[in-house]
């Protein structure tokens, strides 16, 4: 293993890479990866990111997130059938068919999508910044949010707005279960349960807490040592938990959220990707241009 490791490491100096890493993939790549994080920190670093080559350790809607904001950079994916159930559920076809239909509703799409349904869309959004972009959109514009029903009721109910809901969901927390919570509850009486705000509005109203990914690791950084959590999310994140915080403890959810794309990429695929730079994103130009629209104005915010 440690021989792999190596010669990850010399491929990426030759190749001047970086490596970056969604915080559901598996650990042994969270750990060489030179930046791990949730989408919107993912989506900062890749705008920051000053490097010829970008190995993007995640699925394909990031590594195009990657490509529309540093469109110089070449950016791989290591498993090019890496995707997102999610983001498949709405397309480009269907989005600019909504929109022609619906010309004065502002669409609001969640970065789970394709670069085609960014492409046209107003304004996009993480689950780090959901309210937030909501907020932006003035009181009298009818919204559609986009592609998960599950983000878009869940940050309608917070801040009271009504809005219209793409049929979408991550079908890895839409399955989350009452049943499977109480149980955790009931094994861990004294720990705190954190979901991921893609899980459905009942699943939220019998949490402590509704983060993003990004948004989990700071609760947790900053809470008591020797506090415990049920974690209500991919199992991935559970590397990072404990490793940064080992004074702390931490429950998955039974069954194991599992989100198989994520999953898909390994050391093995990251060396190749670096010996014969293949698997590139390729966007057209004018694609990228459309797409980073509604990137730079979250970005903005
Ligand atoms: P965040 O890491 O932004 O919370 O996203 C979760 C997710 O499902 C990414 O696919
Ligand atoms: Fe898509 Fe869900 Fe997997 Fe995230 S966890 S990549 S939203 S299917």
């Amino acid at each position: 293993m440690s021989e792999l490791i190596n010669e990850i490491n010399r491929l990426k100096k030759e190749r001047n890479a970086v490596i970056l890493a969604h915080n559901y993939v598996n650990g042994d790549i969270q750990d060489i990866a030179d930046f791990t994080g949730d989408s919107l920190e993912l989506s900062i670093k890749a705008q920051n990111v000053n490097a010829p080559v970008i190995v993007f350790c995640g699925v394909s809607f990031m590594a195009e997130t990657a490509k529309i904001l540093s469109p110089a950079s070449k950016v791989l994916l290591p498993v090019m059938d890496a995707g997102c159930q999610m983001a498949d559920m709405a397309s480009a076809q269907a989005v600019a068919d909504y929109r022609k239909a619906n010309p004065d509703t502002v669409l609001v799409a969640y970065v789970n999508t394709t670069a085609a349904v960014k492409a046209e869309v107003d304004i996009c959004c993480t689950s780090a910044n959901a309210e937030k972009v909501v907020k932006s959109i003035p009181a009298d514009k009818k919204i559609m949010f986009l592609p998960d029903r599950n983000l878009g009721a869940n940050v309608s109910k917070t801040l009271n707005r009504p809005m219209e809901l793409w049929p979408g969901c991550c079908p890895i927390h839409d399955q989350v279960l009452a049943c499977s919570i109480q149980s955790a509850r009931a094994k861990h009486p004294a720990a705190k349960l954190m979901v991921h705000p893609e899980c459905p509005p009942e699943i939220l109203a019998l949490a402590d807490i509704a983060l993003s990914t990004g948004g989990m690791l700071r609760a947790v950084r900053e809470a008591a040592p020797g506090s415990e959590f049920i974690v209500g999310t991919e199992y991935g994140i559970m590397h990072r938990l404990q490793k940064e915080n080992p004074d702390k403890t931490f429950y998955p959810l039974e069954p194991l959220p599992t989100c198989r794309d994520m999953k898909k990429i390994t050391l093995e695929s990251i060396r190749d990707v670096l010996a014969d730079l293949n698997n590139e994103v390729i966007l057209p130009a004018e694609m990228i241009e459309k797409a980073r629209r509604p990137i730079e104005r979250m970005l903005a915010l």
